[in-house]
């Protein structure tokens, strides 16, 4: 021991005994960041809160680190130098010591694109285009439904317009029920009856005639056969007489001087007309019908 140390001895040893020494009093005698609390022949130093002792220091407690703090829901603990705070997270705002949710969207906050609305969610909000269109390098652009083959049903055209679609009928199809249903023609009263001269055959998208014979089918209508037509070449009628068309068919009368004999046109033998005498006296019949007479 020392004199120095003794003597300190000494003096605690009095100081106990006679009249207890505020070391309090003495500056410095706690570490930075602590309470000196005086007592009977001693004193003791306690870190302030937010602090704890290592031995000889008094350092900042880091409360968030020691999972030692309470925060408001959607907060996040911040240590600083002897305490620490609760920032709200993003997305929400402090209200009476609560982390309450930004309406970004009601309060304007930010902007979406056209043909789109802002939603807001608890902490957060997003921008969802309007039915029909589809986000793409943030702006709502139209969908082209006409792209996917299956938007429109069978029978039918696709047309894209903005923000949706329609589906037109093919020709001879009618929409029934989002489908495009077969007309059918032959029994359309606003068509009236079809294919007049024959049948009418009803077929996916149109119709088409079957016709009587003496007719013959354009498809929508039975046309009468003109069979007259080549008899110039082919013996249609019979000869020494004339082909008439009618609809439907033809006949044949004998030209004039001649007069049907079975299937034949024959000539008339005016002479042996007994109902009278063609002929002058003198004069003599012959073969053709039109030389009648003679000097
Ligand atoms: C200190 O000790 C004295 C004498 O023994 C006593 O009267 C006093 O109450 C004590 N003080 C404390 C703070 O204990
Ligand atoms: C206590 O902390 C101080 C300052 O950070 C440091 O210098 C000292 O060595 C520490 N003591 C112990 C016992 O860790
Ligand atoms: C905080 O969140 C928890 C879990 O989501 C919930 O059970 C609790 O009620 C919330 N506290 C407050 C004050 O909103
Ligand atoms: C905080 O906000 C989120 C949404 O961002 C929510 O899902 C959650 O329940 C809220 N509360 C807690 C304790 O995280
Ligand atoms: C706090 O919340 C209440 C209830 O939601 C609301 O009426 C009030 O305006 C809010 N205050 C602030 C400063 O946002
Ligand atoms: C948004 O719509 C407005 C009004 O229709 C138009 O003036 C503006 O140019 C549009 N902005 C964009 C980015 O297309
Ligand atoms: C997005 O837009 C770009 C050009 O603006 C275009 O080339 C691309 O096809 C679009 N993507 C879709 C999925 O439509
Ligand atoms: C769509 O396209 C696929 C392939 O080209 C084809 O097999 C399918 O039948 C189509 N569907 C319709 C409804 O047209
Ligand atoms: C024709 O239409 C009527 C009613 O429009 C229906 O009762 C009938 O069965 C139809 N006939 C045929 C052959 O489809
Ligand atoms: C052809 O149709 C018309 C109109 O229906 C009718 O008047 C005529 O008798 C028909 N002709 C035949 C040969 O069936
Ligand atoms: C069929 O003939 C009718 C009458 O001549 C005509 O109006 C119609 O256009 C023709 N149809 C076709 C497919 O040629
Ligand atoms: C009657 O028919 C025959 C045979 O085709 C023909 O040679 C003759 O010239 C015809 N006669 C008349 C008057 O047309």
């Amino acid at each position: 021991l020392t004199v120095r140390q003794l003597s300190w001895c000494l003096c605690l040893l009095l100081s106990e005994w006679y009249s207890d020494l505020d070391e309090c009093e003495t500056a410095e005698i706690c570490p930075a960041f602590s309470y000196c609390f005086n007592t009977n022949g001693s004193y003791i130093c306690d870190c302030w809160e937010g602090y704890h002792g290592n031995g000889t220091h008094c350092e900042d407690m880091n409360e968030c680190m020691m999972r030692n703090f309470f925060c408001p829901n959607n907060s996040t603990c911040a240590n600083v130098e002897g305490s620490y705070q609760c920032p709200c997270d993003p997305g929400f705002s402090a209200n009476n010591s609560l982390c309450l949710d930004v309406d970004e969207c009601d309060l304007g906050l930010v902007q979406c694109p056209n043909i789109s609305d802002c939603i807001n969610t608890v902490g957060s909000f997003f921008c969802e285009c309007w039915e029909g269109y589809q986000w793409n390098n943030s702006i709502c652009e139209d969908i082209d439904e006409c792209l996917e083959n299956s938007t429109c049903p069978e029978h039918s055209t696709c047309i894209n317009t903005n923000g949706s679609y329609v589906c037109l009928c093919d020709l001879g199809f009618s929409s029934m029920d989002d489908l495009c249903v077969d007309i059918d023609e032959c029994n359309v009263t606003e068509l009236g009856p079809l294919c007049a001269n024959g049948t009418c055959i009803n077929v996916a998208g149109s119709y088409y005639c079957e016709c009587i014979q003496g007719f013959w089918s354009n498809v929508t209508e039975c046309v009468d056969v003109d069979e007259c037509a080549d008899s110039l070449n082919s013996s249609v009628c019979q000869p020494n007489s004339t082909c008439i068309n009618v609809p439907g068919s033809y006949y044949c009368p004998c030209d004039s001087g001649f007069t049907l004999d079975g299937a034949q046109c024959k000539d008339v033998d005016e002479c042996a007309d007994p109902s009278g005498t063609p002929c002058p006296e003198h004069s003599m019949s012959a073969l053709s019908g039109q030389r009648s007479s003679a000097n």
